[in-house]
């Protein structure tokens, strides 16, 4: 490749994945330097897929998802799949909230090779877990500036790494199990709005990245069906009206609560 693009690729519904993908990506056209990088472009997966097919071409993508059980976010697999890659390399990244990312990383090079990348670089870092809360905190406000700096300096290796044409002979080595751990089965559950606090202002209906909820005589209702617990209608609520009770969140914060570092394969 003489010039390539840099292209940013996340789902992410609290934005931890998105945080680390934008700056993984400018660590990637630092590296690269203006020479070599014909530009950054984003593509958010988190509210649904563009029309038509997604074909990413000459150039060098990171790509970012939520751990979800040990594995990549289900959504995030479906939403992906329908990406095509030709004469592309890419970083793959996991966001986990500080338990483990298990088979993730595994899972997520062989969804991207199945696309047509050759996976270069991948990497796990840590986000604040979707069932943190101010009283029970979990990973709370990570990536901070830490990780950021370390995912900053994991693109610019990732680039160099590329431009020294050093790709492995054979696969890049991650942690995970193939076959991947099995999934629980799914519990259906979503968040519960408390309406005497509720204000109908339909903040939480434009972050679900399902489209799960609805309003419903001015009031939120989600679909405890289609919720995938994400807990970003939760997180974004200005009147603290959704509760989503889980009853793991307790057990992360005894047992998660020590710093996880991040883990970078190259
Ligand atoms: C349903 C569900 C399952 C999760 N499973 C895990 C897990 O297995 N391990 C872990 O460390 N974090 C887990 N998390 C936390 C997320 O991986 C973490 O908060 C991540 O940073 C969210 O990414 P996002 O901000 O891009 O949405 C889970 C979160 C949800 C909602
Ligand atoms: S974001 Fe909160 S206040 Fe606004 S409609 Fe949703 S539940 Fe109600
Ligand atoms: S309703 Fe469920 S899927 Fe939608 S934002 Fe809330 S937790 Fe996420």
């Amino acid at each position: 490749m003489d010039r390539f693009f840099v292209d940013a690729v996340y789902y992410s519904p609290t934005e931890t994945s998105e945080k680390v993908a934008k700056v993984v990506a400018e660590g990637l056209e630092t590296g690269f330097g203006e020479g070599r990088c014909a530009g950054v472009r984003y593509l958010d997966l988190t509210h649904g897929v563009p029309d038509g097919p997604v074909c990413i071409r000459d150039s060098v993508a990171v790509i970012a998802a939520p751990v979800y059980g040990g594995r990549v976010a289900e959504t995030a697999v479906e939403r992906l799949s329908g990406i095509r890659a030709l004469n592309s390399a890419a970083v793959a990244v996991v966001l986990y909230g500080n338990r483990d990312y298990e088979d993730a990383l595994a899972e997520l090079q062989d969804l991207l090779e199945t696309c047509g990348f050759r996976v270069a670089a991948a990497a796990a870092f840590i986000g604040e877990h979707s069932y943190s809360r101010p009283w029970m905190p979990i990973a709370e406000g990570r990536p901070d500036g830490r990780d950021l700096a370390k995912a900053k300096d994991f693109g610019a290796a990732a680039a160099g790494k590329l431009l020294a044409g050093k790709m492995p002979d054979g696969r890049l080595a991650v942690p995970g199990n193939r076959p991947y751990k099995i999934k629980g089965t799914h519990v259906p559950q979503a968040p519960v709005c408390d309406d005497s606090r509720c204000l109908g202002c339909g903040i939480c209906a434009s972050v679900c990245p399902v489209k799960a909820i609805s309003l419903s005589s001015g009031k939120a209702v989600a679909d405890s069906v289609s919720c995938t617990k994400c807990c970003a209608c939760v997180k974004n609520c200005p009147a603290g009206a959704l509760v989503f009770d889980s009853p793991f969140a307790a057990i992360l914060y005894r047992d998660f609560s020590e710093r996880k570092e991040p883990a970078i394969f190259l």
